[in-house]
C-alpha cells in the first residue's frame, strides 16, 4: 500500500469513529443537562478516553495522508488536538469536583463538532488526491 494514500478502509473506520464521537457528544450533553453527578463522572471518563484514543490514532494513521494535501490545515488540526487535550484535562478535574459548567461542556462539544466536520472535508480531499 502506498503510504501517502488515504485508503478506503482507513477512511471508513475514521468516519465511523466520528459518528460514534458525535453520538457520544449527544449523550454527554444529555447527562450534564440532567445534572446526574454519578452519570457525569462515568460518561466523562468514556468521553475523554474515546476522544484521546481517536486523536492519537488519527495523528498516526490519518494525518500523514492529510499532510500531503494540505500541511497547513494539518498544523491547525494539531493545534486543535492540543487544545482539546488541555480542555479535557481541565474539565476532567472540574468534573471530579462537580464544578464543570454546562456552558463549558457545550462549548467543547461545539468546537469538537466543527473539528470533526473540518476533518471529514479534509478526508474527501485526501481520498481523491491519492
Ligand atoms: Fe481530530
Ligand atoms: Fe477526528
Amino acid at each position: 500500500m502506498h503510504h501517502s494514500s488515504l485508503d478506503a478502509p482507513s477512511r471508513a473506520a475514521f468516519l465511523a469513529q466520528h459518528r460514534q464521537l458525535d453520538a457520544l457528544c449527544d449523550r454527554v450533553l444529555e447527562v450534564f443537562e440532567a445534572g446526574d453527578r454519578a452519570g457525569v463522572t462515568t460518561i466523562w471518563t468514556e468521553f475523554e478516553r474515546a476522544i484521546t484514543r481517536h486523536m492519537d490514532g488519527e495523528e498516526r494513521r490519518i494525518f500523514p495522508s492529510f499532510r500531503l494535501v494540505d500541511p497547513e490545515a494539518v498544523e491547525r488540526l494539531l493545534v486543535e488536538h492540543s487544545q482539546f487535550r488541555r480542555r479535557l484535562a481541565e474539565l476532567g478535574v472540574a468534573t471530579d469536583l462537580h464544578l464543570a459548567r454546562l456552558e463549558e461542556v457545550r462549548d467543547l462539544v461545539k468546537r469538537l463538532r466543527i473539528h470533526l466536520s473540518d476533518e471529514k472535508a479534509m478526508s474527501y480531499r485526501a481520498a481523491v488526491s491519492s
